[in-house]
């Protein structure tokens, strides 16, 4: 059943990678409603609402951006992130495929912005052990874009991307534009004045269901697109364990719900703004 969540409805989400959309009708799930995208026959994409007869509802709109279709069920009242490393010619673009979970989406958020896990989930790739302090780092909701960041974020990683071997320090600032997008922004290793942008966009499909796609704006010239992949795929399904066996599944807004330590200043600041927002879509709150 589609949700109740004005908030959650008013948004647009990614569905689906561009490339991959064809004249066949590819069904889908958005916020609890069926939905199914395709070419038209002028080869525009199309999206629709599946009404409970199965007959074909409104034309959602529409955009591509990002390698991605993103679509909404409602009246977006705020355009999709916008990523200046997108418009930079010299990256490459690494969309990294899909991968759904049984979990939140915006556990899956919350997921992305902790650092704490990363010496115990990504063992010898994002951290190790006896490094496994979060260094103290500053969170805060930007009220003139209604944005969620945190910066002076560091952390020491045996190694910390595709082209990479050696252990470091690296330097990371994290953006939550929406509530089901997340970006990364790290340190370039082989191009220190630059940073590469990481970017998580969620469809979610049910309240504890959904799908993530990591789309990559590198300035990295030495790695294969498939080593480059697999790094970042390594790291999702390590990811993927744990958001999955979180409880309770939905993510609890009342603060004091869950013990936050210091560490976990961006995810408290994410909890607030989306209490803010009042979002309940994913939420213990509960939004069906
Ligand atoms: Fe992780």
């Amino acid at each position: 059943m589609k949700t109740t969540d004005r908030v959650a409805l008013n948004d647009w989400y990614a569905i689906a990678t561009a490339s991959e959309v064809t004249a066949q009708p590819v069904t889908t799930r958005l916020l609890g409603q069926d939905i199914e995208y395709r070419l038209s026959e002028s080869g525009a994409p199309l999206v629709r609402e599946i009404l409970d007869d199965g007959a074909r509802g409104p034309v959602l709109p529409v955009q591509v951006r990002y390698g991605c279709l993103f679509t909404s069920l409602g009246t977006p009242v705020k355009d999709i992130v916008h990523i200046e490393e997108a418009e930079e010619e010299d990256r490459r673009f690494v969309p990294c495929g899909w991968v759904t979970m049984r979990a939140s989406g915006l556990r899956v958020v919350e997921n992305f912005l902790d650092m704490a896990h990363f010496p115990f989930v990504h063992t010898d790739i994002l951290g190790s052990e006896p490094h496994t302090e979060v260094p103290t780092y500053q969170s805060e909701i930007r009220r003139d874009v209604d944005e969620v960041w945190a910066t002076n974020c560091t952390f020491f990683q045996p190694r910390i991307a595709a082209t990479e071997d050696k252990g470091d320090f690296v330097h990371l600032t994290y953006r939550v534009p929406s509530p089901f997008v997340v970006m990364l922004y790290r340190v370039c290793p082989t191009s220190p004045n630059r940073l590469d942008a990481i970017a998580l966009f969620i469809q979610p499909m049910e309240e504890g269901l959904c799908r993530a796609q990591p789309v990559m704006y590198l300035v990295d010239s030495v790695s294969s697109h498939k080593a480059l992949l697999n790094f970042e795929q390594v790291i999702f399904l390590q990811d993927r364990i744990i958001v999955e066996n979180q409880r309770p599944l939905l993510l609890p807004l009342e603060p004091r719900a869950e013990i936050p330590t210091r560490a976990d200043s961006s995810s408290i600041a994410y909890r607030r703004w989306l209490k803010e927002k009042g979002v309940r879509f994913g939420t213990t709150a509960g939004a069906a």
